[in-house]
């Protein structure tokens, strides 16, 4: 029994490249897919969620929104991977900065998603689960941002089921374990990847820093996010 096109996702494997960037929001997708890729096709709009697959200096790639959160992401990622054929999945998002020295616009690269979430329950382990990211594409991103010059950090972030907490000391004890910054979505990443046998990445760029309260400006993002997305393309065709 064919297992696609699903419930969320109405396309077929062929239409995918083995490797998907994934931002959250899928205008940044139509935005990746119209100025980043050469014959880009719209291949999914289901619940507006737009997938894209065309060419980047002559290789296959797609580009699929997640939306907001570890549901979302879990969704998306977990069809991909096990009905669609798809190797590996960036993530390109936003997190907020969890140290002062780190600076608007840095780029942070998930070695590692912390979580608040339930997501891992599902696997039944009898411990704590390292959600880790692929090694080989870490550190095919990291060398790209060294080229570019890009300001680039590797380390443990919190994937959060909170955007707005009501625990105003939960900051805190993420800060004194290390963590980087919170986002949204890794860590279910990283477990779909794994439990799929898949590659995975999360690729941040710094939008606000939660400790300093500084935020940046709409022109600060896309420049930003520019770097972060050519860095991505060029991890996704070499991996
Ligand atoms: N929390 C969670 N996700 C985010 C944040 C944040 O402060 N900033 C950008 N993505």
């Amino acid at each position: 029994m064919a297992m696609y096109p699903t419930a969320h996702i109405n396309a077929t494997p062929d239409d995918f490249a083995k490797t998907v960037l994934m931002p959250g929001d899928p205008l940044r997708s139509e935005f990746i897919a119209k100025n980043m890729l050469e014959g880009a096709v719209l291949i999914n709009n289901v619940r507006g969620i737009q997938g894209y697959t065309g060419k980047y200096k002559g290789k296959k790639v797609s580009v699929m929104a997640s939306g907001m959160g570890m549901p979302s992401i879990g969704i998306y990622s977990y069809e991909l991977f096990n009905f669609f054929g798809v190797e590996n999945i960036i993530r390109v998002g936003t997190a907020g900065a969890l140290d002062k020295d780190i600076a608007l616009r840095d780029i942070i690269l998930a070695i590692g998603a912390s979580t608040n979430s339930a997501y891992a329950s599902q696997f039944c382990l009898n411990g704590t689960f390292s959600a880790t990211a692929s090694y080989e594409m870490l550190n095919l991103a990291y060398n790209e941002a060294v080229k570019k010059n890009v300001p680039c950090h590797v380390g443990n972030v919190l994937s959060s089921d909170n955007f707005y907490n009501a625990d105003i000391t939960a900051n805190e004890k993420w800060i004194q374990m290390g963590i980087k910054c919170i986002e949204m979505e890794a860590a279910a990443l990283y477990m779909n990847a794994a439990r799929a046998k898949k590659n995975a990445l999360a690729i941040l760029t710094v939008s606000d820093n939660i400790i300093t309260g500084e935020v940046t400006t709409a022109a600060e993002r896309q420049t930003a996010f520019t770097d972060m997305m050519e860095i991505a393309l060029e991890t996704a065709i070499k991996i």
